[in-house]
């Protein structure tokens, strides 16, 4: 069985935001006074320099702009590293490019910028539109900014966006998170991610611990009915936190779910990359500190690691992504992802359908209703032992 490259993405980490917010602990750092973007994009694209070698002949098929917050960097700074990126790299034609937005960033003329440097699809990090809750989220914007952004991207010509809406806030009870999610479906957006609070560790949230987040009960309750309402209103769930209305799901989260391959360049970004030639996946990271990024970038000092994944954990890693797909996955799949024979799979599959966590069916398979709620247990099984 070999190991044969899959489809290939870029992601670039864009490590600044206005104001830190008390729950995130995404690699993002309060920008104080004027950002290096000049620095930065002659960073990211020595970065890919040093990249290239990994992915020869390859072509991108979606690029995703994240962070942090991506939106602080005026286009023409897009537009300089994209043009930079497609002459090193072959993108393919319709090529999905995203960028993550803040809409307290948000001015006129920025959208059409994006758009004309290639951008053609955006993610708002709208999280609520009751401004109680935002302010409790310490978000730099309110319900209002959030509505105008995306009429502003809509008037730019942007008609593929998502919106990131956040539940289980708090002081949010059940209508609240409803309303929300109605105000979501009046701007129409083709896709929507709808993640429950976490208290992540190393958080100003996780050391204090704000008052009023519902319980487990309310969070259930909320999770289920919002469903259903996003269900109604045309969005199918196709991961764990994302709905898509018909044909719009995102096609480069769907390349992490599927194991495909990703260059990660910019401060602390990840890749994943198989390499053909001797039949390895490697992952590589790169210095998450944006000053030090920027002093290191394109030389061996900005690699933060580099692992090749042992075919032993080929399965785990695989696995973690791919069951969060509502749909599974075929085991057709699983041999080109990771090039090892499903055979070495089967007594787990046996053993996780036996306990009623997944079903195989012609060889496709999925979580079950009861399997969703043990997700880790799942996985872990295919750890090996
Ligand atoms: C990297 S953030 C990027 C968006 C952009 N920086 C912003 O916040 O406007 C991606 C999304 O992850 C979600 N998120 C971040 N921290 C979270 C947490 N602790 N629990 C649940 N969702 C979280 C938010 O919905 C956020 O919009
Ligand atoms: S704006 Fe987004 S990335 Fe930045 S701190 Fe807030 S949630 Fe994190």
């Amino acid at each position: 069985m070999s190991l044969t490259p899959p489809p290939l993405s870029l992601y670039v980490h864009v490590p600044w935001c206005v104001r830190k917010c008390p729950y995130c602990d995404f690699n993002s750092h309060e920008g104080r006074g004027e950002l290096p973007f000049a620095a930065y994009v002659d960073a990211l694209l020595a970065d890919l320099d040093q990249d290239l070698p990994l992915v020869w002949g390859r072509t991108v098929q979606t690029v995703f702009f994240g962070g942090g917050t991506p939106s602080l960097m005026p286009p023409e700074f897009i537009d300089r590293f994209l043009q930079g990126a497609s002459a090193r790299l072959r993108f393919a034609p319709g090529c999905e490019i995203t960028l993550e937005t803040n809409p307290g960033t948000a001015e006129h003329g920025r959208f059409e910028g994006y758009r004309a440097a290639g951008v053609n699809r955006l993610s708002f990090g709208i999280q609520s539109f009751d401004d109680g809750c935002l302010q409790r989220l310490g978000r730099i914007h309110d319900s209002r900014e959030a509505e105008a952004a995306v009429t502003l991207a809509r008037e730019a010509g942007f008609d593929n966006f998502n919106l990131d809406l956040m539940y289980a806030l708090p002081g949010q009870d059940l209508a609240m998170a409803m309303h929300d999610l109605e105000r979501a479906f009046a701007l129409e957006p083709t896709h929507i991610s709808h993640y429950q609070l976490t208290l992540e560790p190393n958080t100003v949230f996780a050391a204090r611990p704000p008052v009023g987040i519902p319980d487990e009960d309310l969070g259930w309750d909320i999770q289920e009915r919002c469903q259903a309402m996003l269900a109604g209103a045309g969005y199918a769930q196709y991961e764990v936190s994302a709905y898509a209305r018909p044909g719009r799901q995102c096609a480069h989260n769907l390349n992490y779910w599927t194991y495909g391959d990703y260059l990660g360049i910019g401060a602390g970004a990840h890749g994943k990359i198989t390499l053909g030639h001797d039949e390895s996946i490697l992952r590589r990271w790169k210095h998450k500190h944006p000053t030090r990024y920027l002093a290191d970038a394109g030389t061996p000092a900005a690699i933060g690691g580099d692992e090749v994944v042992a075919p032993g954990r080929r399965p785990f890693e695989f696995m973690l992504n791919a069951l969060r797909l509502v749909d599974g996955f075929a085991l057709g799949l699983f041999e080109q992802r990771t090039g090892l024979p499903a055979a070495v799979i089967e007594p787990i599959l046996a053993e996780a359908t036996g306990r009623g966590w997944l079903q195989v069916e012609d060889g496709h398979v999925r979580l079950t209703e009861l399997g969703r709620r043990f997700t880790n247990d799942v996985v872990a099984l295919f750890l090996e032992g």
